[in-house]
């Protein structure tokens, strides 16, 4: 990989990850990833913003000595994550005087993620500067986004925030900017929804802060960076609201086809009454595309047939995710099959402890649905059509 100039003196020195398929063992990437790591020589010192994920670790080096990098004097550490922090200690070894330049809390995940000598560090605190000569940084805390030592790093002169993994993309491309916001949009959103919706309330704050600043570029540390930095702040603001839409997410598994047919009468059920729908049988499903698709609606349907006394393993393993997302739903339901019993609402509705929603009357019929159960499933769309109009979601 090369290392790319963006202003006079600012590199990208990072690598691009085409072949990746998996983060943290559970996300899928489809479009791969890259990690951003970018040099920033100032008139008098030179700092590198985050480094890249260790299997990456010879490019970054790599593109340092092709640009006859022989001094780095700060390392500036805006996330401890290893895909951010795992060259960290190749590269305190080739530059011996470098400084780590983080906060308190960041520094004591890299000791104990990465045994980083404490006698390397330079802590920093919320709105420090560090001055390169002609160039400054100023530091903003942003815990949370998605880890509690997360901070962002913004250059004064030249108007640029690196704010790490915040208004990232995992997108593997050769682009160094977004070209096309339409597909980056898609992507940054998912992204979102994987990584940042859980800490919604605390990104509001930021994004608002963050569009106080002089902004020219911002800089994440995966995908393309945005050389129009309003696109991505008013895609965050429109996600991180308390607005939903008038959309109902289905997830559901069928064994037998009992719990298909509820959920194929409950989707037309919905559409007929005007509310968009967005099914996902989970045994086809991609789980990244599932978190994006939580992002937006103010309901969350999930339907299951009944495995032993409760739900199907795939609908739990949904559930605690989607629990874990902490998506802004307003209103939940469960439907669903059974051949002698089981408890598969209580389950379901006990595991969604940490999203704060009505639960509308479920439908679980014994064996296939007959028309009763469908009578049941339009009572229930006009149910959710209610909720959504008397909380004038639209
Ligand atoms: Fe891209 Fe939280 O690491």
């Amino acid at each position: 990989m090369v290392s790319r100039e963006i202003i006079h003196g600012i590199y990208h020195v990072g690598a691009i990850d085409f072949d990746r398929r998996l983060f943290d063992e559970l996300i899928p990437l489809p479009n791969g990833t890259s990690y951003n790591s970018f040099l920033i020589r100032g008139s008098e010192k030179t700092a590198l913003i985050d480094t890249v994920d260790p299997t990456k670790e010879f490019e970054l080096i790599s593109n340092l000595v092709k640009l006859n990098i022989d001094r780095i004097d700060y390392v500036i550490v805006n996330h401890a994550e290893q895909d951010h922090s795992g060259s960290l200690p190749m590269i305190l070894e080739f530059f011996p005087d470098a400084e780590v330049v983080t906060n308190e809390k960041c520094k004591d995940l890299l000791i104990a993620l990465l045994h980083i000598p404490a006698n390397r560090f330079r802590v920093i605190r919320d709105k420090d500067t560090l001055s390169l000569g002609d160039r400054t940084l100023e530091f903003f805390m942003t815990p949370w986004t998605h880890w509690p030592e997360t901070q962002l790093t913004y250059l004064r002169e030249d108007k640029i925030l690196f704010s790490c993994d915040l208004f990232g993309s995992h997108t593997a491309t050769s682009d160094l900017y977004v070209t096309d916001e339409a597909e980056i949009y898609h992507s940054a959103k998912r992204y979102y929804a994987e990584i940042m919706m859980p800490f919604r309330n605390s990104i509001k704050g930021y994004v608002t802060m963050i569009k106080t600043l002089p902004l020219e570029l911002i800089a994440t540390s995966h995908g393309p960076l945005y050389p129009r930095p309003q696109f991505i702040l008013d895609s965050y603001e429109d996600w991180v609201s308390d607005t939903v839409k008038n959309e109902v997410v289905i997830v559901y598994v069928s064994m037998h086809g009992s719990t298909q047919k509820m959920v194929e009468h409950l989707t037309d059920a919905l559409i007929t009454r005007g509310i968009r729908v967005k099914p996902f049988n989970l045994t086809r499903t991609d789980i990244g595309e599932l978190a994006m698709a939580l992002v937006d609606p103010a309901t969350v349907v999930i339907a299951t047939p009944t495995v032993l006394f409760g739900p199907h393993p795939q609908v739990v393993y949904a559930t605690y995710l989607a629990n874990l997302l902490k998506p802004k739903i307003r209103f939940a339901s469960v439907i669903g099959s059974y051949g002698w019993g089981g408890k598969s609402v209580e389950t379901i509705v006990k595991m969604l402890d940490h999203v704060k929603v009505e639960i509308i009357e479920p439908v679980m019929v014994k064996g296939l649905p007959d028309e009763t159960t469908l009578r049941s499933l339009e009572r229930m769309a006009d149910d959710i059509l209610k909720k959504h109009s008397d909380s004038k979601i639209i």
